[in-house]
Order: structure tokens, then sequence, then C-alpha cells
């Protein structure tokens, strides 16, 4: 009765919770929705025996005179882990290939097996960039889709534009790139490529971007996409009917009206987030986390999560998510508590 492919695919494993602990695992923000972003909450679920807009119009008129685009470039989806998903769904099926960079979001290789796609992981270099150079030359005719992360997470490192256009220039047009941009509002490299200035040079491109890191609205569940007509199009295709909830519509449009005071928050963390690299012997991130490749991950986690902090230990490495300089000391005194002999 079920797929038996189904056994293959890996489980979307969220990190941990303990009200009591200090969560450094998820790449949250740390403070609630701005008071003016509740309210607007508030009034929607008062409403909420009515289904919303199922075309979030308002929303899109939002984010299109935030970014600068037309309506038709624009859409929005249950966080951008839903749009990846019909991302995939909308480019591949199971006679296709999708190759990303690894390690990277792990929903990547899910949704892929979901449509039965062969997943074309490609590791990232030792400094965490990706490695451009053999995701081109894993590109074969049946290849649909590719997934680019700027920054990446969990390595925290971007692509610059000039390495995104080559990369680009080589790209077959039945490929259709996806540039991941969940974590672009912490990047402070000058030279790193943003998918509103560049989405227009190619027909092949979807930028990705949420609500739920520096906008501090992951509960509500709301992202979006932006690029091509047709590719929107598509992406809507595959989304369920009224994916996004009214109160998940009233608080990112709140948010995007007070962005500037929303985006100020985010300043603790670009000024807190060298620190802990620095604590730990990280690389710098333009990401709201530091990555630790090549360590004894679960072993620290565990260790640390005796002293209530709990962070993210993959095979790979250890992430550590940066809120405010506050959480920072009480990390790094624990980091020190812990690399006593
Ligand atoms: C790189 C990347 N993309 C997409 C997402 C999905 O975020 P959401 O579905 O909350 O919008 C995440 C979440 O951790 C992420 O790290």
């Amino acid at each position: 009765m079920i797929r038996r492919d189904l056994d293959d695919i890996p489980a979307y494993v969220p990190s941990k919770s303990d009200p009591d602990a200090l969560k450094l695992s998820s790449n949250e923000a740390p403070e609630g929705p701005l008071p003016s972003a509740v309210a607007a909450m508030e009034a929607a679920a008062r409403g909420a025996n009515r289904y919303p807009d199922m075309a979030s119009t308002a929303l899109r008129q939002a984010l299109a005179s935030h970014l600068g685009v037309e309506m038709e470039n624009v859409t929005v989806g249950c966080g951008s882990s839903a749009l990846c998903q019909q991302l995939v769904q909308a480019t591949s099926r199971a006679e296709n290939n999708v190759i990303f960079p690894w390690r990277s979001f792990e929903a990547y290789p899910i949704f892929c097996q979901v449509v039965g796609a062969k997943p074309r992981p490609v590791p990232l270099l030792a400094d965490g960039k990706h490695d451009l150079e053999s995701m081109l030359s894993l590109i074969d005719a049946s290849t649909s889709l590719i997934f680019l992360c700027s920054p990446n997470n969990p390595s925290g490192q971007v692509i610059t534009r000039s390495e995104f256009t080559a990369f680009m220039d080589r790209v077959p047009d039945h490929v259709t790139v996806a540039l991941d941009e969940a974590y672009v509002e912490y990047n402070r490299d000058p030279a790193a490529v943003e998918g509103r200035t560049v989405f227009r040079d190619y027909p092949n491109l979807v930028c990705l971007r949420t609500f739920s890191k520096a906008y501090g609205l992951a509960g509500a569940r709301v992202g979006y996409a932006f690029g091509a007509a047709n590719l929107i199009q598509a992406l809507d295709k595959m989304g369920i009917p009224f994916q996004v909830s009214a109160v998940a519509q009233a608080g990112a449009i709140a948010s995007l009206e007070h962005s500037e005071e929303l985006l100020a928050r985010v300043e603790d963390t670009v000024g807190a987030r060298d620190v802990v690299a620095d604590g730990i012997g990280a690389l710098h991130s333009q990401a709201n986390f530091v990555w630790l490749p090549d360590v004894d991950s679960a072993d620290l986690a565990r260790q640390l999560a005796t002293r209530g902090i709990l962070v993210r230990a993959f095979p790979e490495g250890l992430r550590v998510t940066v809120t405010n300089r506050e959480d920072a000391e009480e990390f790094l005194s624990a980091w020190e508590a812990i690399s006593q002999p």
C-alpha cells in the first residue's frame, strides 16, 4: 500500500526543546515578534472561522514593494520549506536528479526523495563554501534542479556575486536553480550575491526567503519566493490551498512594515557572532550561527546540554546559533568549562 522507497527517506530531525535551556540549536530569533505584529496576529486570529485570502494578496503586494518586483514575480508559502518542496515537485520526477551542497539545509535531500528524484549531494569545500565546480560537473541531461544556499546553513559562508554569475553562465537552460537566502538579512559581506539584484538576468532562477529567522516568525510559518513569473506560477500550482494562514499573513505584513525595527535586532547577532566564532575557533560566519566542522559534535552537544545549553550536532560538525551578546557570553563560559582538561 505504501511506496517502498519511502523507507529510504531520512526523517527531518528537529532540534530538541527544553523551556529551561538556552536554545541555540534552531537558528531562531531570541525575541518574540514585535508588539505590532502580535497585535495584527491577534486581530487575524479573531477571524479564524474564515479561510484566509488564498492568494495572500496584501502580503504579496507588500513583498513586491519591499523587493522592488511585480506581483507576478512573488509568491508565499508555509515557510520557505514548503516552497522548497513545491519547487522540487514542480521541476522534478523520478527520472531526474537534484544537485545540492552538503552539508546544507537538511530538507533538500528529503524533498528530492519525496518525488523519487535522485539526490546528488556535493560536499562543501574545506572552507565551508560551495564546491561550485563539482556541482557543475554533476549536471547531466536528467538534472532538473540545483539548490544553492547563501549564506549556507550550517557553514555560514556565502557565494559571491562573481562566483554566482560565473556558475549561472554555465548552467544549461533545462536546469532550474534555487538560491536559498534564508539568512540573507544577516549577511554583511558586500561581495555576496543577493537574489534581488540578479534574478532578472536568469529565467531559470528562483530565490527563496523566510520570515522565520531575522523576522522572528518561525512559529507562524511563512516564507516567500521570487523569480520569473512562469516559475512562480508553477510553484503556486504545487501549493496546498490556503497554506498560509491569515494569522501568518497578518504577522508578516506587520513585520515588513516595521522591518527597520526588526532588523535592528539582527545587529545584536552580527555584533556577537565573531566573538563566538573566535571563542571556539570557528570560521567567521555571515549568518546567525557559527560552524565547527570535524569535531565530536554529539559529545560536545551532550556536555553543553548538561549545562543547560542546546546546540546542534551534525555528523559533520557542530552548529551554534548566535542571538545576542548575553547568550554568547553564557555559551562561551559553558564552552570554557567543558574545554577544561
Ligand atoms: C537554509 C534554510 N532554508 C530554508 C529553511 C526553512 O525555513 P522555514 O521553513 O522556517 O521558512 C531553513 C530553516 O532552517 C534553512 O536553514
